[in-house]
C-alpha cells in the first residue's frame, strides 16, 4: 500500500536570514508584537511598527506590500515584472506578470530541502486511531510519479482534471500533480451527485477524472466510482478515469479505467515541474450564485499562493511544526486554501479529516486534538452548535492543551456558539478567530488576527480587515457609508492578491455579479455591519443564496430542480433560520392541476429528486403545496414575503401593495401553520 505510517519529524532548521530579520526587527522595535513576526519582511517597511502601521502600509502602498511578500514567501523561476494590473471596473484583475513558478515546487521541493522528513500530511482516516502520516518527501515522490502518468495520458498544461474524492493523501496529490504539469484541477465535493458531478465536468471539459473505488465517511460506505461511472455517461468529454483504492473493496474496471497506484509504482520519482505564468490557470472550483447553474470560479497561481500562505500563517499564528487541523472538505475552497495550498506553502503539517464531527461518537474532534496534537483547529459554526448541544462532558473528556487559536468559517457564529467554543473548547486560553471569506476571495479577508496579541475579540464578529483588504459599506443607492454603527452591502474597494479572476468560459458574468452592482469595486453579496469601535459583522446574503451548514446553495438551482417533477407546476424556494444548520430550506411548490399524490409520496419523490440532482445537503426540510404563488404584478415570485411568513414574523410583512394577489399570502399563512 503506499500510504504507510511513516517516522516522525526532523527538527526545522531555521534559515539564518529569516531569524536575522525577526530578531533585528524586535530588537529595533523594544516590544514584541508576533503580528510582526509573522510577516519579518515587513522589517523592510519604513515607519511600520504594529499591526495597524503594517495594515495601513498594506492598504496604502499596496505594491510594495504584495511586492516583498511575493519576493520573500514564493520561489520563483523567474521573477515577475509588476505587482499588479488591475482594473475593478473591467474586471480584469492580474497579479505578478512576467513572473514563472510551479506552486507544486513552492509546496513541497523548497521543503523536501530542508526538512524531507517532517510530516506534511495527516489522514485523519475515518476510523479513529488509524492515521496515516505522509512526510515532504513522500508527498513530493507521489506527486512527481502522478504527475508522470498524468503526462503519459496526454494531460497537457492548460487542461483541467475532475478530481472526485473526499480528503485524503491521493485527493492531495492528484490536486499538487496537476499543478506540476500545469493542468488546473476542478475538485468536486464527494457528497455532490452524479448529475452535479457532470454538469461540472461538462463545464470544465474535463478529460480525465480521479476518484476513488469507495468513500468512508461516518461509518458508511458510498460507491464513489460507481457515481463517476454514472456521471461520464454525459460527459463526452472523459477519456479516462483514475481510481484510486480507499478501501479492499474491488470495483468493475473497464478500458478507460485506470489503477491509479498501480500505475503510479511504475513511474519516475522526479517530474519536471512547469514553468507556469503567475496568472495561469491553478484551479476551478464550482460554487452556487443566486441565478443559473454553479458558476466555476479561476484561481491562478501567484497570487492564490501568496494569499493563501500568508492568511494562514498570519490569522491562525501559525508556527514551524506547529500542527493545523482545518476539518473542512477539500471539496470546498476552504480544504483548498487551508488543508491544502495555505499550509504546505508554509511547509507545514496539516490534517486530512475524513470523518464527521459525531463519529463514533460527539468527542470525536477533541478526541483527534488530543491524539494528534493539534495547535490551531479550524471548524464550521454549524458543528459547533450541534457538538454544545451534546453537552460539555464530550470537550472535558480529551486533553485539548495543545491548542493555540480556534477558527471558525463558513456562516455567522452565533453567540451562544462562540461562547461554548472559547469558553469550553478552548478553556479561555485560545483566541478565536470567526474568518470570513468566500470561494472568491480566495482566502481570509476579515478575521480578529492578525492584531497586537491581546487586542480586543468580540464574540460573533469577524472584526478586522486582513493585509491589503479595504472594506467599504455601502447604502441602497450606491453610495460609501463612511459613519461607524452602521450597516450596508459589503465591498471591497481595491484589489488583492487571492481574488478569484473570472467565472470559466463566463467572463461576462463574473463582470455583472461582482464588478458591475458598484462599479470600481468588488461586490461580496453580503451584507455587514460596521461598529462603534469599527469592527466588521457579517450579517449574511444579500442575494438569493441560502447557507446550509455553511454550504452555498442557489435557490434558482433548486427551483429548476423541482420544477422538473412532471407533478411541479412551479415553485420557490426559501433559505429560514435553523438552530443547527444555520439556514435550511423551505420550498413551496404548485402542483399541476390534474396531479392527484399523497403529500408523504410528493415530498419523498422531490427530496430525493433534489439529492440525486445535486447533494443531500440541499435537501429541502420542509415542501408545502400552495395553489399560488404569491406575485407582483409583474410575476415576479414575492421572496421576501415567503420568508417573512416562515419565519412566523406576519407583522413585518411589510409593503404588499405591488401585491397581484393577496389571497396567496393568507394560503400560504394557513398552509404553513398546518404543516409546521
Ligand atoms: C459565504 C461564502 C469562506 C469559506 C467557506 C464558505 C458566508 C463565510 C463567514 C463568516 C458569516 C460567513 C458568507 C459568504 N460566510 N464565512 N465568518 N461569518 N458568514 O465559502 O461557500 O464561498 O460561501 O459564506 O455569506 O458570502 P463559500
Amino acid at each position: 500500500m503506499m500510504w504507510l505510517p511513516c517516522g516522525c519529524t526532523s527538527k526545522y532548521l531555521f534559515t539564518s536570514l529569516s531569524r536575522r530579520i525577526v530578531k533585528y526587527y524586535h530588537d529595533f522595535s523594544g516590544k514584541s508584537s508576533n503580528v510582526l513576526a509573522c510577516m519579518p519582511e515587513a522589517a523592510s517597511f519604513e515607519g511600520v511598527w504594529d499591526h495597524s502601521g503594517l495594515y495601513e502600509f498594506s492598504v496604502g502602498h499596496t505594491d510594495s506590500f504584495w511586492g516583498a511578500a511575493a519576493r520573500h514567501r514564493l520561489t520563483w523561476i523567474s521573477p515577475f515584472r509588476s505587482v499588479q494590473d488591475c482594473d475593478l471596473r473591467r474586471g480584469t484583475i492580474r497579479w505578478f506578470e512576467g513572473g514563472k513558478l510551479n506552486v507544486s515546487v513552492n509546496c513541497l521541493d523548497r521543503h523536501v530541502h530542508t526538512f524531507p522528513d517532517r510530516v506534511a500530511l495527516i489522514w485523519e482516516r475515518d476510523e479513529p486511531g488509524t492515521e496515516v502520516k505522509v512526510t515532504y518527501r513522500q508527498l513530493l515522490e507521489a506527486t512527481c510519479r502522478l504527475g508522470n502518468l498524468l503526462r503519459r495520458h496526454g494531460v497537457n498544461r492548460g487542461d483541467c482534471v475532475t478530481i472526485y474524492m473526499p480528503p485524503c493523501p491521493a485527493a492531495v496529490v492528484s490536486m499538487l500533480a496537476c499543478a506540476r504539469i500545469g493542468a488546473a484541477h476542478s475538485v468536486v465535493f464527494a457528497g455532490f451527485s452524479a448529475e452535479a458531478l457532470a454538469d461540472r465536468i461538462r463545464d470544465a471539459q474535463s478529460r480525465i477524472v480521479i476518484t476513488v473505488n469507495q468513500g468512508v465517511r461516518g461509518g458508511k460506505v458510498t460507491e464513489l466510482k460507481q457515481t463517476v461511472d454514472l456521471a461520464i455517461q454525459s460527459c463526452p468529454s472523459v477519456q479516462k478515469v483514475f481510481v484510486a483504492m480507499r478501501t479492499e473493496s474491488p470495483v468493475v474496471m473497464t478500458a478507460r479505467d485506470i489503477a491509479m497506484e498501480e500505475e503510479m509504482q511504475t513511474e519516475d520519482v522526479v517530474c519536471e515541474p512547469a514553468a507556469m505564468d503567475s496568472e495561469d490557470v491553478l484551479f476551478l472550483l464550482y460554487t452556487s450564485g443566486s441565478t443559473g447553474k454553479p458558476k466555476g470560479l479561476v484561481h491562478t497561481q501567484a497570487g492564490y499562493l501568496l494569499y493563501a500562505s500568508l492568511t494562514h500563517r498570519c490569522v491562525f499564528n501559525y508556527h514551524d511544526e506547529d500542527v493545523f487541523g482545518c476539518v473542512a472538505d477539500i471539496g470546498w475552497i476552504t480544504g483548498h486554501s487551508y488543508s491544502v495550498y495555505g499550509p504546505l506553502a508554509n511547509g507545514g503539517t496539516t490534517v486530512l479529516f475524513e470523518s464527521t464531527p459525531i463519529y463514533p461518537d460527539p468527542g470525536r474532534y477533541w478526541e483527534m486534538v488530543q491524539r494528534l496534537k493539534i495547535n490551531q483547529f479550524y471548524g464550521a459554526p454549524t458543528a459547533i452548535r450541534l457538538l454544545l448541544k451534546y453537552g460539555d462532558h464530550w470537550v472535558h473528556k480529551y486533553d485539548r492543551s495543545t491548542l493555540k487559536t480556534l477558527g471558525s468559517v463558513g456562516e455567522p457564529i452565533n453567540t451562544e456558539a462562540w461562547e461554548w467554543y472559547h469558553r469550553v473548547v478552548g478553556d479561555g486560553r485560545c483566541p478565536v478567530v470567526d474568518t470570513w471569506w468566500q470561494t472568491e476571495t480566495g482566502g481570509i479577508c476579515i478575521a480578529p488576527r492578525p492584531s497586537a496579541p491581546n487586542a480586543e475579540i468580540v464574540p460573533g464578529m469577524a472584526m478586522r480587515p486582513f493585509f491589503g483588504i479595504r472594506p467599504v459599506l455601502m447604502d441602497s443607492e450606491g453610495k460609501v457609508l463612511t459613519s461607524n454603527n452602521t450597516s450596508g452591502a459589503l465591498c471591497i474597494a481595491q484589489p488583492w492578491p487571492g481574488m478569484a479572476r473570472t467565472i470559466h468560459n463566463n467572463h461576462q458574468r463574473f463582470i455583472e455579479t461582482y464588478c458591475q452592482p458598484y462599479p470600481g469595486y468588488f461586490f461580496t453579496g453580503d451584507g455587514a455591519y460596521r461598529s462603534k469601535e469599527g469592527y466588521y459583522q457579517i450579517i449574511g446574503r444579500l442575494d438569493d443564496v441560502i447557507n446550509v451548514s455553511g454550504h452555498r446553495i442557489g435557490t434558482a438551482e433548486l427551483e429548476d430542480v423541482l420544477n422538473q417533477s412532471p407533478m411541479v407546476a412551479e415553485s420557490a424556494v426559501i433559505g429560514y433560520s435553523h438552530e443547527v444548520k444555520g439556514q435550511a430550506v423551505y420550498a413551496f411548490v404548485v402542483l399541476k392541476k390534474e396531479v392527484d399524490v399523497q403529500e408523504a409520496d410528493l415530498v419523498r419523490q422531490l427530496k430525493d429528486m433534489v439529492s440525486k440532482n445535486i447533494a443531500k445537503y440541499a435537501c429541502p426540510d420542509f415542501i408545502q403545496c400552495v395553489q399560488r404563488l404569491p406575485k407582483t404584478r409583474s410575476g415576479k415570485i414575492m421572496r421576501r414575503v415567503l420568508r417573512k411568513v416562515v419565519e412566523r414574523d406576519l407583522d413585518g410583512l411589510g409593503d404588499l401593495s405591488t401585491l397581484d394577489n393577496p389571497a396567496a399570502v393568507q394560503e400560504v399563512i394557513q398552509g404553513h401553520r398546518d404543516l409546521c
